[in-house]
């Protein structure tokens, strides 16, 4: 007996027991290795898990299998694992909870844990997980439990989740998440627990999220939400907790202030270091482009991106809270592990619409010698030979006419930019804005035809763009603006009475007047151009010329250069600000409306003479300056005013069209026209 009946017994175990299970074992083996390879890569925490060992014999820690013999639960918690996940998970394709929670996880979400189409709980929460949420995830058929809660994950929250059809629990809470909630949530038929609290979120809260069957609990505590709660979130009662946001409104909520006609507009005061102008051009041959600065002063911009100033005061101010995650843990975890139902509903299939995300190429370089318009290239296609020589300029020119870089002629600096005055070679006043590399869009045709179209754009109320010179050597990329002396509107609102800025109130007409002029061209296909929405209206970006008080709009295009990261940390101080059109939460995408609805606030601003004009009642004495001491045209004032109205409503079809608002303006404002 003894040995060889051991022997015996287990070969007829081998054989019999398993027979057709052995490739796949071995290959749910070599996943867990794999695993363990990353998460504990010097053996202390799974001595238990070995190349020779058997995972569903029991042996190997926090592994449990099914009656088949397959891997189907990984239960690790609070194992002090460390390091990144391997895409290897994926071959453990009977998993069906994997709980990885409480430990020290890096790196990013693998995408290929979308492969795990029998996975219905994914706890990673309280890691140290970053980058983005895998839009993949939302192809999971049977995930239910989401927990990704206290990481440092950033980006926006993918539309794609909207398409778990069985997905009862999202938690995302205590993250870096930005952008806006996705309204295709609201079509969840099985969502029970969404938790977006403690994050970077902006814009409205969707209308539809109150549709959604059978949510219980919805937080967004500690967001920079803002405009109208929608009423039907009550039900929920205390599931629904909505404080330290940045300006939410509404009825039916006993801690909510009403909203008010105006309730885009909040309550942020921007820093004002704006800059002159915002605007630069880069234009150098590749020669001059890669030979290095002959001084390093100025250096230090390199890495900041003017998109927005702004955005750079208030985008991060607000969240700077570091939570302690560790210790939160505990209650969030048992506060949503009890909710984990089958629900076999079927889920109306969303619309969704792909938001902008933050660019994964954001960190590559162009390939060789950045410029994308080095001769020979792409100019050949985009630009004709004649464009290239009037627009294109050297680094020597910008370095002379900004005096290397000096300090004394820096306008302002942005978290991607950094703005400077410079001085041609034939006196004109620039303003020189120079991009750091990792902002501009890697695409180099991309690149080249933002540049082009930037060229190609030229009215009276447009900032003139100069030109451009991409700097391998600096790692930079130049656009060159005419200056313009006395700064944007920013500058003439919120004054004192006496303060010798403040507008008459044609001057004010007129500038509105500008303004629509400006949106018009762009909105306008021609020969020429083609029809371009901004995206960025906002005081900030227009300025007004000292002596004739003209409105020139700036940074036209510049979306069309940059990556959709640097894009998108611009868009947070604009919501912040009231000028995102609300629509923008449910398509993510900007139109010709949407720039509308930043004009509509633009103008309640020039009325109001207020960057906040938000206690402006339905009264036009009570909106429009009292710095005007009554000296306006009540006529003109009512017409101006029911005009911004109209374009802030929050349907975007029931706006005006640009064409209509300059007609309208033509006709109701001639008393006050000629001021410019
Ligand atoms: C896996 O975990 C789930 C949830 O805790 C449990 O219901 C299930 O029985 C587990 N499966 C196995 C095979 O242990
Ligand atoms: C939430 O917001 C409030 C008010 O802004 C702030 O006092 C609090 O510290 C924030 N909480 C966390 C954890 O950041």
């Amino acid at each position: 007996m003894g040995f060889s009946a051991f022997i015996l017994s287990l070969l007829i175990v081998i054989s019999t027991g398993y027979p057709s299970l052995v490739t796949s074992k071995n290959g749910e083996l070599n996943s867990l290795m794999d695993l363990k390879l990353n998460l504990d890569p010097h053996n202390r925490f799974l001595t238990s898990w070995t190349v020779s060992g058997y995972p569903c014999d029991g042996s190997f820690e926090g592994v449990a299998c099914n009656d088949m013999g397959q891997v189907a639960n990984i239960s690790l918690q609070g194992k002090g694992l460390t390091g990144k996940m391997s895409p290897a998970i994926a071959g453990l394709k009977h998993l069906t909870g994997l709980y990885l929670h409480f430990n020290s996880l890096t790196g990013e979400i693998p995408k290929e844990l979308s492969n795990l189409t029998e996975l219905v709980d994914l706890y990673l929460n309280v890691n140290s997980f970053s980058g983005h949420i895998p839009p993949e995830l939302g192809n999971m058929p049977a995930l239910q439990v989401l927990q990704l809660c206290y990481n440092q994950i950033s980006g926006s929250i993918p539309t794609e989740l909207s398409s778990l059809k069985k997905l009862s629990v999202l938690a995302l809470q205590s993250n870096q998440l930005t952008g806006a909630i996705p309204a295709s949530l609201g079509d969840s038929e099985t969502l029970i627990r969404l938790d977006l609290s403690f994050n970077h979120l902006f814009g409205s809260i969707p209308a539809k999220l109150a549709e959604a069957p059978n949510l219980q609990v919805f937080d967004v505590r500690n967001n920079t939400l803002s405009g109208n709660v929608p009423p039907g979130l009550n039900r929920l009662l205390q599931g629904f907790q909505f404080k330290n946001n940045l300006a939410l409104c509404g009825v039916g909520f006993p801690s909510l202030r009403s909203c008010r006609d105006l309730d885009h507009t909040n309550l942020i005061e921007p820093k004002t270091d704006i800059p002159e102008t915002a605007n630069v051009n880069l234009n150098c041959s590749q020669t001059y482009c890669s030979k290095s600065s002959k001084s390093r002063r100025g250096y230090y911009a390199v890495g900041i991106i003017l998109v927005s100033i702004v955005s750079t005061v208030m985008g991060f101010f607000l969240f700077s809270h570091y939570r302690r995650r560790k210790q939160k843990l505990g209650s969030s975890i048992d506060h949503f592990s009890n909710s984990v139902k089958t629900m076999n509903t079927t889920m109306v299939e969303t619309t969704t619409q792909r938001r902008k995300n933050g660019s994964p190429l954001i960190n590559l370089e162009y390939s060789n010698g950045w410029d994308p318009l080095a001769d020979g290239r792409l100019s050949l296609h985009v630009f004709s030979q004649e464009a290239m020589k009037r627009y294109r300029f050297n680094l020597l020119e910008i370095e002379t006419a900004t005096q290397y870089f000096a300090e004394k002629n820096l306008l302002g600096k942005g978290k991607f930019s950094a703005t400077f005055k410079g001085v041609l070679r034939d006196g004109s006043v620039v303003a020189i804005k120079s991009i750091t590399k990792a902002s501009c869009r890697s695409e180099e045709a991309e690149f080249a035809n933002g540049l082009n179209l930037m060229t190609s754009l030229r009215h009276d109320n447009l900032v003139r763009f100069r030109g451009f010179c991409c700097s391998r050597g600096r790692g930079e990329c130049f656009l060159i603006y005419d200056f313009i002396q006395n700064g944007s509107l920013l500058r003439y609102l919120d004054l004192k009475a006496d303060d010798v800025r403040v507008l008459e109130w044609s001057a004010r007409v007129a500038i509105v007047r500008g303004i629509a002029k400006g949106i018009e061209y762009l909105h306008t296909n021609s020969v020429n151009k083609p029809s371009l929405v901004h995206q960025n209206i906002s005081a900030e970006k227009i300025l007004i010329d000292h002596h004739t008080k003209k409105p020139l709009l700036a940074d036209l295009g510049l979306h069309k250069l940059l990556t959709n990261d640097a894009v998108y940390s611009s868009l947070k101080a604009r919501a912040a600000m009231g000028y995102l059109a609300p629509e923008y939460t449910n398509t993510g995408r900007f139109t010709e409306k949407s720039d509308i609805y930043a004009f509509g606030i633009l103008v309640f601003q020039i009325l109001s003479g207020k960057l906040q004009p938000g206690a402006c009642s339905k009264r036009l004495h009570e909106l429009i300056d009292g710095n005007l001491c009554g000296k306006y045209l009540e006529n003109e004032a009512e017409r101006i005013a029911e005009m911004a109205l109209n374009c802030t409503r929050e349907n975007p079809d029931e706006r005006m069209s640009i064409n209509e608002i300059v007609k309208e303006l033509d006709s109701c404002c001639s008393c006050s026209s000629s001021a410019v």
